[in-house]
């Protein structure tokens, strides 16, 4: 599968299935696309209801006929707007057009509804993507119980971890793969992805992206 880093937390996971992670494109000065040049989609996933994160899911969601997967509350926002959505909850694990998510902790803020991280099942392949999130221990539950192939951790700091927490995460979740994100999109957020992966190690392969480029798994 290919993986493609949208900027800031935005993920397109292109499988058997074409799944979008917190699509924050307009407005988003990092972002590689548009709204507009997103023809496909089969689910929509949103990690909580910040406006970095819900960004364009409910626009993508009109125009390709995605399906919303979101906690509750923003599934219920998003199906009173027409869109078809799976709500769910921390702990739970939907199905939804032929890509399971599972919703985990992330311990963070949100407009509405709790925010979360998710792990994505697809094409034999387990990808965890945190979301917002400070370091907590949970992460070692996460990679204990899933075994995730790859993760998505955000690194920028004041809002989420920062490059040494992330880092350290890592070593919770003993991730193989790791994508960092959240940084670089807006002056508050920068963070040195160079310094992260020194950190990691050889912990786990540190992949750096820039926004627009894939990674194939
Ligand atoms: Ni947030
Ligand atoms: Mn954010």
């Amino acid at each position: 599968m290919e993986l493609t880093w949208l900027g800031h937390s935005g993920i397109k996971i292109k499988g058997s299935k074409t799944v979008y992670i917190d699509p924050f494109l307009t407005g988003n000065p990092a972002a590689s696309t548009t709204p507009e040049e997103i023809e496909e989609a089969n689910v929509v996933i949103v990690t909580h209801h910040h406006d970095d994160h819900l960004g364009d899911a409910f626009p993508i969601c009109k125009k390709t006929g995605a399906t919303l997967v979101a906690i509750h509350e923003v599934a219920v926002e998003g199906e009173a707007e027409g869109i078809t959505a799976e709500g769910m909850n921390v702990g739970g694990t939907v199905e939804a057009n032929g890509v399971r998510v599972h919703m985990v902790t992330a311990i963070h803020s949100a407009e509405k509804g709790d925010p979360a991280g998710v792990v994505i099942e697809l094409d034999g392949k387990t990808l965890y993507h945190a979301g917002d999130t400070a370091l907590t221990y949970d992460m070692k539950l996460i990679g204990e119980f899933f075994h995730p192939d790859l993760c998505f951790l955000p690194i920028g700091d004041r809002y989420t971890m920062g490059v040494p927490s992330a880092a350290k995460a890592v070593e919770f979740i003993q991730a193989k793969k790791v994508i960092p994100i959240h940084y670089g999109t807006f002056p508050i957020v920068s963070a040195d992805p160079e310094d992260f992966k020194k950190r990691v190690q050889n912990l786990a392969e540190v992949i750096i992206l820039k926004p627009g480029e894939s990674y194939t798994l």
